[in-house]
């Protein structure tokens, strides 16, 4: 008997990539150990994108809907909905998704939508999150789970992952520190809100009480 059968309660969740896909990756890893969710579908806008691979090898159903194709973001993005429609999803996670969001498809998944972002929000909100902070000189950096509102890199926050900035450190150094704490950040944050132990009130997230998750250090860090 598999866990599907065992837990009919998993939220059934969708993961849009653009690329690697090593976030999907620690997902589909962690829907094993936790139980609360089922990654049911993986959409790409990349037909070569690397992590559909991974999707199919793990048996997860895969759509390609490559935004090139379409007239502006909305009917793209319309495209997408439907898909997720299709295959029941309840919760959507961004894993590197590299496609801004209109505020319809944001309004539409609004509490129902995650995105992991390479900073510890607010800073470092946008691209190249790596280097700024090396330029910027902080001694900690790291990863952001949260859920998407229309403004970008901006929402209630789930989870963080803190690493530190270790002299010597280039971008990809950093990136990699970085990269390792996500793939423990994103699997804890979609069980924390699937299992119902976190949960969004008045626009902040309020975890059970006596939790003392939230937080994801790297081990270098203590
Ligand atoms: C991850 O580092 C993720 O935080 C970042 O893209 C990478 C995707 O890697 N996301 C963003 O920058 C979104 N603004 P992956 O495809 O191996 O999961």
């Amino acid at each position: 008997m598999g866990k599907a059968d065992v837990n009919p309660v998993q939220t059934r969740v969708a993961v849009l990539i653009s690329g690697r896909g090593s976030n999907l990756k620690a997902l589909i890893a962690g829907q094993q150990s936790g139980g609360s969710y089922q990654i049911a579908l993986v959409v790409s806008n990349r037909s070569q994108a690397r992590g559909l691979t991974i999707a199919s090898e793990a048996g997860v159903p895969t759509r390609v809907i490559d935004h090139t194709l379409f007239d502006g973001r909305e009917p793209f993005e319309r495209v997408i909905d439907q898909a997720l429609n299709e295959a029941n999803v309840e919760l959507v996670c961004l894993g590197g998704f590299m496609r801004v969001l209109t505020p319809w498809f944001v309004k539409r998944w609004q509490d129902r939508l995650l995105n992991i972002h390479p900073s510890l929000l607010p800073a470092f909100r946008g691209l190249d999150t790596h280097a700024r902070a090396l330029n910027a000189g902080v001694r900690v950096h790291g990863c952001t789970v949260h859920f998407v509102r229309p403004e970008l890199d901006n929402g209630p926050i789930v989870v963080q992952g803190v690493v530190p900035v270790i002299e010597g450190d280039t971008e990809q150094s950093l990136a990699a520190r970085v990269l390792e704490t996500e793939h423990r950040a994103y699997p804890e944050a979609l069980e924390l809100i699937t299992s119902g132990r976190a949960r969004l009130i008045d626009g902040r997230i309020v975890v059970e009480e006596g939790w003392a998750g939230g937080t994801i250090w790297n081990e270098l860090a203590g």
